[in-house]
């Protein structure tokens, strides 16, 4: 069988101890490091980073702007990112390392980019077993954000060669490991019900629902049986979305008094004085970066709507455009989450 063509952007090495510091470098530069975990192979980039993390959806060609999983080298670490106490702290200590992730608030140190979490006030953590893969988070010294190295809807990749055959033209560096033992991705859980007081499954894996009531200590439901409505955003049903107080005006061409302005490339003659622009130089990867974090500043200012010019179509504004219509779209009525 012949090895799949590796194309010129796209590097293959070994797992040596020079190419985990090569790996820890490109990520703290803001580049793709493809890397084993013992799930599937993440692609993996800098939480801290915006553009990084932007990086990765245009790589993946996300249709939107899923949440991704911070990785961290210890549970240690895990504390700097997101909140453990409590039967989350249990089940961090007996299944890190390990196949688990855990949805938790937000840290008040926490560093992620808002574009890693989707701008939700969750992040989803978890600290990989496979040796290699802690490695490489030690080498870049901080968090890494890693969903499955594949192209969006594609099935995940458990060998180096299926992250290139998938992510060949996406100027990764692939960090070669071997295969991958377990090769589902990791099991996915949350605190819900109204005193949360217990586990929703939130995607199935490695470790069962058994074992995570034993840990635990709780009621684990899966998330297909859970009926109420405080159910937390969950793998393939984004129902959450960030909505910001203020009303949301897409493809705006002008800007009325008292609105904010969101703008992109040329502005907008601004009659306002609440202005950010996702991008001077209408470039989209800047733009996805800053997504987040403007709508969240205008809205602080208290303007009652957010003016937004209009984002080409194309490339990652297809997944700015869809975050945009979600923060756009008529709210339904208050609901108790
Ligand atoms: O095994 C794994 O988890 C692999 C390896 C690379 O670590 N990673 C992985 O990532 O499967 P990804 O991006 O393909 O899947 C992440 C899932 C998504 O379905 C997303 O909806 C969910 O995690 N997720 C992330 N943050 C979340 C949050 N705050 N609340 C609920 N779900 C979240
Ligand atoms: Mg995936």
């Amino acid at each position: 069988m012949q090895a799949p063509a590796t194309r010129k952007s796209t590097i293959i090495r070994p797992a040596t101890t020079d190419v985990i510091a090569e790996a820890g470098r490109r990520l703290r530069d803001g580049k793709l490091v493809a890397f084993p975990t013992e799930t599937v192979y993440g692609l993996g980039a800098d939480a801290t980073n915006g553009k990084a993390v932007a990086r990765i959806y245009a790589a993946k060609g996300r249709p939107a702007f899923n949440p991704l999983i911070v990785h961290v080298a210890d549970a240690l670490d895990a504390q700097a990112v997101g909140v453990f106490d409590g039967p989350l702290a249990n089940l961090a200590a007996a299944f890190w390392p390990g196949p688990l992730t855990i949805v938790t608030s937000r840290s008040d140190a926490c560093e992620v980019s808002e574009l890693a979490t989707a701008g939700l006030e969750t992040v989803a953590i978890r600290v990989p077993a496979n040796d290699t893969a802690r490695r490489i988070i030690r080498a870049a010294g901080r968090p890494i954000v890693a969903p499955s190295a594949n192209r969006s809807g594609h099935v995940s990749a458990t060998t180096a060669a299926h992250v290139v055959a998938d992510l060949g033209d996406a100027d990764a560096f692939v960090v070669d490991g071997g295969q991958t033992t377990i090769g589902i991705e990791s099991t996915i859980v949350a605190l819900a019900g109204d005193q949360k007081t217990e586990l929703r499954l939130l995607r199935s894996g490695a470790i069962t629902a058994e074992e995570l009531s034993k840990a635990s200590g709780l009621v684990v439901r899966d998330i297909a049986d859970a009926t109420d409505d405080v159910t937390p955003t969950a793998p393939g049903q984004l129902t959450s979305h960030y909505a910001p107080q203020a009303r949301v005006r897409l493809n705006a061409t002008y800007a009325e008094p008292g609105e904010a302005l969101l703008a992109f490339g040329e502005p907008l003659q601004p009659a306002t004085a609440d202005f950010r622009n996702l991008s001077e130089r209408g470039d989209l990867l800047e733009a996805a970066a800053n997504l987040f974090l403007h709508l969240r500043e205008l809205d602080a200012t208290g303007a009652a709507a957010i003016a937004v010019m209009p984002i080409p179509e194309t490339g990652l504004g297809i997944a700015i455009n869809d975050r945009l219509r979600r923060a756009a779209a008529p709210r339904p009525a208050k609901s108790a989450s």
